[in-house]
């Protein structure tokens, strides 16, 4: 049997560069500050990287808005800081997904720049332009995310609509046009000829549009984006991506996000092994932190993607959501007993900078909000020191998280109780272990308010047991104990029994990661 691609195995680390580390003292994350932080991802022991877009952006929406895919913004550094980067990343043996932002772009764009100027312009095309409904407004009742207002914005000097699924900031593209497809088709050999291993794709669901651009249904207003998700016509674009990075030596691979919150709707986005290699799956991400809310998610979960030969993803925490330890009500021993639940199931799990430090979303004051999505919390600074600055050479642009008096890198890397030094022990226990690195997995009967599952390749087995509530558990008489007497504690979330017999006992919010003696 062939080793499992590297995507299938790996657990990646995601970078918001604006919060990760200022090297240059303005206030922003960049690149030679994530550069001089890669010691940190390899103690940790993480496989890779995804860096949120770094691209020339105007930033309003932080870099989702990008104005040249092929450059980097001089907030971030230059193309020779990517480079250097990228260099150490590969000494060091981590991998780098870059982010490809395919559905739009920033109205600066010198496509838009171009598209907008004249109905005439050979770019017109590559975005989608349509005249007024009879009464002047919008072509059509579609509605974008954030504010939530028309997904349409009217340009006074040709007199037409663009439509724009986000902001009217980031006009979309035209995929239905070939040379929309072609040019980032371009972008994405630039980056691929430079090195990375993959692109996490933006709005994957999005990209192709109902060609009659259709009224979306009023019952579901204000949010049903039906004309512009899930489309029929995305799948070819996707495979059409797919052919190119398969193109290339050395495995890259395609994430993709596929923000459907129904994974009925993902599953398809794997093709038949021909688009995405691997899609984010949201509805866990929202799921709450319920035992049989969590079973039926690994049941659908599975359900769905196992007989299309579809490999899962997990995430708990992004850039877009509230972090789990604030969505879980905050307490930190449920976040740390939340990440043996993540490491510990089959599938390639993604972390988000800042989780494996038990950071809470920070509380931003109304004066400091900064971003239209209401999502600065979870993108507060992340913390280096103890000491005043916190590893910042000056305010940074978000305030940091609370508690940041004890939960800095440093402190937590000196500290065998932290949380840090928690998600490192899951890491090295996962890395040592093909069971829960690729191995089999099936759900053991469980007490309420506990999940379990049995781990396997080959001879290699292990064992997680999550007990959801904050009471003890006792395992006695299940076959959650049955099929694991006698085995051992290699890791607990709360760092209680490690390396002594399971005792068929789940102290409150404690998961175990369990292995034969
Ligand atoms: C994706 C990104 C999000 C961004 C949006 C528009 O959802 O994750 O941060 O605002 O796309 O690009």
């Amino acid at each position: 049997m062939s080793a499992p691609p590297w995507w299938s195995t790996a657990v990646l680390y995601q970078i918001y560069p604006r919060s990760f580390a200022d090297a240059n003292g303005d206030g922003v994350g960049d690149l030679p500050g994530i550069r001089r932080r890669l010691d940190h991802l390899v103690r940790l022991g993480v496989d890779g990287v995804w860096l949120s877009p770094f691209y020339r952006s105007p930033m309003a929406d932080f870099g989702y808005d990008v104005s040249d895919h092929c450059d980097v913004d001089p907030v971030f550094g230059t193309l020779a800081d990517f480079d250097a980067l990228l260099a150490d990343c590969h000494a060091a043996g981590l991998r780098v997904v870059v982010d490809l932002v395919p559905n739009h772009t920033s109205d600066e764009h010198p496509w838009f720049v171009a598209s907008r100027s004249s109905r005439d312009d050979p770019r017109r095309d590559w975005y989608v332009w349509r005249d007024p409904a009879p009464d002047g407004g919008p072509p059509n009742n579609w509605i974008a995310s954030f504010l939530p207002e028309p997904a349409w914005t009217y340009d006074e000097a040709t007199g037409q609509y663009y439509l724009h699924q986000f902001l009217p900031q980031q006009p979309d593209l035209n995929w239905a046009n070939p040379e929309v497809e072609a040019a980032v088709h371009d972008v994405m050999r630039f980056w691929l000829d430079r090195g990375v291993d993959g692109f996490r794709i933006d709005v994957a669901h999005g990209l192709g549009k109902d060609p009659e651009l259709a009224d979306d249904p009023e019952d579901l207003l204000p949010q049903p984006h039906v004309g512009h998700n899930d489309r029929p016509e995305t799948h070819p674009i996707l495979q059409r991506m797919r052919s190119l990075v398969d193109g290339y030596p050395g495995d890259r691979m395609l994430v993709g996000e596929v923000y459907l919150l129904d994974t009925h709707r993902v599953a398809p986005y794997y093709g038949s092994g021909d688009e995405l290699h691997l899609a984010f799956n949201f509805p866990p991400l929202f799921a709450p932190w319920e035992a049989e809310a969590w079973r039926g998610q690994l049941a659908t979960t599975y359900g769905l993607l196992d007989p299309v030969g579809a490999w899962p993803t997990w995430v708990l925490s992004s850039h877009d959501a509230p972090r789990h330890r604030t969505r879980y009500g905050g307490s930190e021993e449920r976040a740390r007993a939340a990440a043996a639940l993540l490491l510990g199931l089959r599938g390639t799990p993604f972390l988000y900078a800042g989780e494996e430090l038990g950071l809470l979303d920070a509380d931003v004051p109304p004066e400091r909000v900064v971003d239209p999505g209401g999502r600065d919390g979870c993108r507060a600074p992340i913390p280096w020191e103890p000491t005043a600055g916190h590893g910042w050479p000056v305010e940074p642009w978000l305030p940091f998280p609370p508690e940041v008096e004890t939960h800095s890198a440093a402190d937590e890397w000196a500290d065998p109780r932290s949380t840090l030094d928690l998600y490192q022990r899951l890491l090295s226990a996962r890395r040592a272990s093909p069971a829960l690195r690729h191995g089999e997995q099936r759900v053991l009967d469980t007490p309420p308010g506990v999940l379990g599952w049995l781990r396997t390749a080959g001879a290699d087995r292990r064992a997680v047991l999550v007990n959801f509530t904050d009471r003890p558990v006792e395992l006695e008489g299940t076959e959650a104990l049955g099929a694991t007497a006698g085995w051992i504690v290699e890791v607990a979330s709360d760092g209680v029994g490690e390396g002594s017999r399971n005792v068929g006992r789940l102290g409150p919010d404690q998961a175990l990661w369990l292995r034969p003696a």
